[in-house]
């Protein structure tokens, strides 16, 4: 199997970035009038504008030949049709088969996997219904009201994603929490304020052994206890979405209270299984089919599509020249959206654990840099902290825009978020020169000597590249239709530096070590856990 870096494409895109080296994407947008037109692709009510990329009409042909030469086709063909392509665990990665929408002809062994796939979303669809009539009721026999997913990494993020996203299309009377963090402060804070008799908590957990998952449900299972006054209340306020059955039993929650999902969903491609109950119960089921379908119209585009009109495949390039060829470790991802504020933590883990990796899938070092440093925080509040730095620090850091043309209520402000948006990509696009800067002092009324002595501090050297994600409103199925797209985006990276983007080995080592510590705290050899661990000793002790 090739390295990535030995390729032939790799070789003509490195020696194109050493051509480039010198060009601004003033000039690139100054030299070419249908940039956006040439640089911009539509799938129906989204757009992404690539045009303020550092990239002329030869890059995009290049890249396409490296994904060829790295078998992007076969790979997605692959993917679709359920081979074990997570090759260290030897699973199946179809996460595509949980929005599938009808019959699927191209699924390995799809019948039966499609059989297990609506089995269970029609008993989350029943499960939904009973709680959104009042007929789940709590140990007092008072109607759920409020449900907490006790749940981290991929168990919380997409939903927690999604449930801000969808804020306008919940439930009134139906509140829904997420408690991630081991940290006993955040379930505390979040049950302050929750009536045990009307609390529903769902454990959402792949293995059903995660340490803070299952700390959490632990408690929580106490505090219905101590209100309920007896163990048996257990069984009507507690529901798993798990692949393990057992440790569900063993816990204390019935089989016909687990919601089932399988070895082939990732973590963090789980969203649209079973752990998805949270955001169904918030939104309804309606609106979760709509999620489904729009992951599923992206996966009939990332499926279908010819390379160089594919979005996933195109951001998924664009990613690799930005972090590959011009070396930019780190890229933000901005939306200008309140709703989609959790955006950023999806995807850092959704590219960080899928392809923070060094070694190719048969085990030889990867002679490239993989997943880049994803961040990013909402826009304009980025803009006030920031953004200075992207302006004018001098690192190279490609942005992703992502904006919503029309909100769903009155009075939204997206006229301001959307004129924030596009002037800060074209700010960081062009940038201002010190001459211009001179000019724009002389003319706020500075003297000539004042506006040269202030003028380095407002020069902007631009020519920072990003993309602009634009959807026409965000609505369960565009929402669906994102989140596919930066999926499979991260599936395409991973194939094109030769690694498996399904594992995540990594998150291992640490696991154990903290084990190790909290069986003993003594356990570890070295000077710094030994002076740390003496340290948080005496300060206990004392304290
Ligand atoms: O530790 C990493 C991880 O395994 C993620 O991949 C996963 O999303 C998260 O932990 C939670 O795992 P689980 O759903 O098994 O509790």
């Amino acid at each position: 199997m090739h390295n990535p870096a030995t390729r032939r494409a790799w070789q003509a895109l490195t020696t194109h970035a050493e051509e480039l080296r010198g060009a601004h994407l003033r000039e690139l947008f100054a030299g070419d009038k249908q940039r956006f037109a040439r640089f911009s692709l539509r799938d129906g009510d989204l757009l992404l504008d690539f045009s303020k990329q550092r990239i002329t009409q030869r890059t995009l042909p290049l890249l396409l030949e490296l994904a060829r030469a790295a078998e992007v086709e076969t790979w997605r063909e692959r993917m679709f049709s359920g081979e074990p392509i997570n090759t260290t665990e030897r699973r199946a990665a179809l996460h595509v088969a949980l929005r599938q929408r009808g019959a699927s002809p191209d699924l390995v062994g799809g019948s039966e996997v499609m059989a297990d796939v609506k089995r269970v979303l029609e008993r989350m669809r029943e499960f939904v219904t009973r709680v959104h009539d009042g007929e789940e009721t709590g140990y007092s026999g008072k109607p759920v009201r409020a449900v907490v997913n006790l749940g981290i990494g991929g168990s919380t993020l997409g939903p927690e994603t999604a449930h801000a996203a969808l804020a306008p299309f919940r439930r009134e009377d139906l509140r829904v929490f997420f408690v991630a963090n081991v940290d006993s402060d955040d379930l505390s804070e979040c049950l302050a304020d929750l009536d045990p008799q009307t609390t529903l908590f769902i454990v959402a957990s792949k293995s059903f052994t995660t340490q803070e998952t299952m700390a959490n449900a632990r408690a929580a299972r106490d505090w219905i206890i101590a209100a309920a006054g007896s163990e048996s209340a257990v069984a009507k306020h507690f529901v798993a979405l798990s692949t393990n059955r057992e440790a569900v039993v063993e816990f204390g929650i019935d089989p016909g209270r687990m919601f089932e999902f399988w070895d082939w969903v990732g973590g963090r491609f789980s969203l649209w299984s079973a752990i998805g109950l949270s955001v169904a119960l918030a939104v309804g089921m309606q609106n979760f089919d709509e999620l489904l379908d729009g992951a599923h119209a992206m996966d009939v585009h990332f499926h279908a599509a010819p390379l160089s009109t594919n979005l996933p495949v195109v951001l998924a390039l664009l990613g690799i020249w930005n972090s590959n060829f011009l070396g930019a470790p780190t890229y933000a991802a901005i939306p200008y959206s309140h709703r989609l504020r959790f955006l950023p933590a999806f995807l850092q883990q959704l590219e960080m654990e899928s392809n923070g990796k060094s070694v190719t899938r048969d085990g030889q070092p990867v002679d490239a840099t993989t997943a880049p440093v994803v961040w990013g925080e909402p826009g304009t509040n980025a803009q006030h902290s920031f953004f200075q730095l992207l302006h004018q620090g001098g690192r190279l850091i490609p942005v992703d825009f992502i904006g919503v043309v029309n909100g769903e209520r009155p009075g939204g402000r997206q006229r301001l978020l959307l004129a924030n948006l596009v002037a800060q990509s074209a700010a960081l696009m062009r940038g201002q020169d010190t001459e211009e800067a001179e000019r724009a002092c002389r003319a706020a009324g500075f003297s000539d000597a004042e506006a040269a002595r202030l003028a380095p501090h407002r020069t902007y050297p631009g020519n920072q590249p990003s993309n602009t994600l634009l959807l026409n409103r965000l609505t369960p199925c565009t929402l669906g239709k994102l989140l596919a797209l930066y999926e499979h985006k991260t599936f395409v990276q991973g194939i094109v530096w030769g690694i498996n983007s399904f594992d995540q080995w990594g998150v291992e080592l640490g696991k154990q070590l903290a084990g190790q510590i909290l069986d003993d705290e003594t356990a570890l050899e070295d000077a710094s856990s030994k002076g740390l661990l003496a340290q948080v000793r005496a300060w206990r002790d004392s304290g």
